[in-house]
């Protein structure tokens, strides 16, 4: 018999206890075995466009806990890369993208765009064929405000003040670039599911920085187009979408965008949780720093997302990704505690 799939089942709506779980950013710097890769790989970038290490890195968290979905290794700034966009990652800097300007969108190179990002695939590909039948194989972009938000002012901030007030004087600009990566999104998630994905998510990290407008036009509009043009061609397969720090407004986001699944961040209450659980299925939503604390913190985190939404389609994860200081130990244990849960 074949081995069912099931966090695209859940995604869906299906709730299944013990949860299947996975971590945001689960290939990363915690992994002892992830930072040897790194050292062999050259700089961040080439990891990402290697698919020969990719597909390592991507399978490193699969092998050690046995997550139920493997998130393909690569980082949501590749796709302003692709667009001719320069961008460079620095040792505890993050990323740095020279600051793009009016002008510079009008200029952004479409053509050469699948043909840049072909690595990509072909690690999607690779993984499919190397993944346990049993894992799924997340997909992922980021949302266009949160990659608008690097392009515009070059690296992160604590508010996203430059992209905002670029927002507010260059209106018309900014609009076009939205647009534009939202349709390049939209096609690059396309070819992720067709060289394998069995779901997508859409990173919007830098949501719980807008107004209600904004966040209106910037969140929510580019990616109801974005599941619009990926639902027309793939309707069976899942979106999830993560509007980290939504709040009040992660009920419009899902309805008004369509997105099968919320990421939840952990700022939302139990309560609201569960009531947005009511329209389909939910992933979250500890606390990453339970995780490195480790002990009754991360006990009873762990227990108050499975009373709280184990009743219903719910996938373990945490409320944003890993943090480089958590030690493996506790993600063990916290793996152990998910699936030995009973009700
Ligand atoms: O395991 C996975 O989840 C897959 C890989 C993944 C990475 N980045 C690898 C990465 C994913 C899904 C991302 C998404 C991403 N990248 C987001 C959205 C999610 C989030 O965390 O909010 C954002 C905003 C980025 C942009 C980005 N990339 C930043 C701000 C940084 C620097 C911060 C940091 O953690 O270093 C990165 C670098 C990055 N992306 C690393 C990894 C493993 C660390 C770089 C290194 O190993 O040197």
């Amino acid at each position: 018999m074949a081995t069912k799939r099931i966090v695209p089942e859940v995604l869906k709506g299906e709730a299944v206890f013990p949860p299947p779980l996975w971590m945001m950013r689960q290939a990363g710097r915690y992994l002892p075995e992830y930072r040897e890769t790194r050292k062999r790989a050259g700089s961040f970038l080439d990891l990402c466009y290697n698919p020969d290490l990719a597909v390592e890195v991507t399978l490193q968290p699969i092998e050690r806990f046995g997550f139920d979905a493997a998130i393909l290794f690569s980082d949501i700034l590749v796709v302003p890369h692709a667009l001719g966009r320069d961008l460079r990652f620095e040792e505890g800097r993050g990323p740095l993208m020279e600051p793009i300007s009016a002008a510079g969108i009008a200029a952004l190179e479409t053509e050469t765009f699948h043909v840049n990002l072909e690595p990509v695939y072909e690690t999607v590909r690779r993984l499919r064929r190397r993944l346990p039948e049993e894992t799924a194989l997340l997909g992922f972009c980021g949302a266009p405000w949160t990659v608008a938000t690097y392009m515009i002012t070059g690296h992160g901030t604590p508010d996203q003040a430059p992209a905002r007030l670029f927002a507010y004087r260059e209106g018309q600009a900014f609009r076009a670039l939205l647009d534009l990566l939202a349709d390049q999104s939209a096609a690059y998630l396309m070819r992720q599911i067709e060289a394998g994905a069995d779901a997508v998510q859409i990173f919007d990290s830098w949501s719980g920085v807008l107004d209600e407008a904004c966040f209106e036009a910037f969140c929510i509009a580019p990616v109801a187009r974005i599941v619009r043009q990926v639902r027309a061609k793939h309707p069976g397969v899942p979106i999830i979408g993560f509007p980290k720090g939504a709040g009040a407004l992660y009920g419009s986001y899902r309805q008004k965008t369509g997105v099968d699944a919320l990421g939840l961040d952990w700022t939302v209450p139990m309560a609201a949780a569960r009531d947005l659980q009511r329209t389909g299925a939910v992933q979250g939503n500890l606390d990453p720093l339970r995780l490195v604390a480790g002990g009754s913190a991360l006990a009873e985190g762990v227990d108050a997302v499975l009373k709280g939404l184990g009743g219903g389609p719910l996938v373990f994860n945490l409320g944003h990704g890993i943090l480089p200081e958590t030690p493996v130990a506790h993600v063990e244990d916290m793996v152990r505690k998910v699936r030995e849960a009973r009700r």
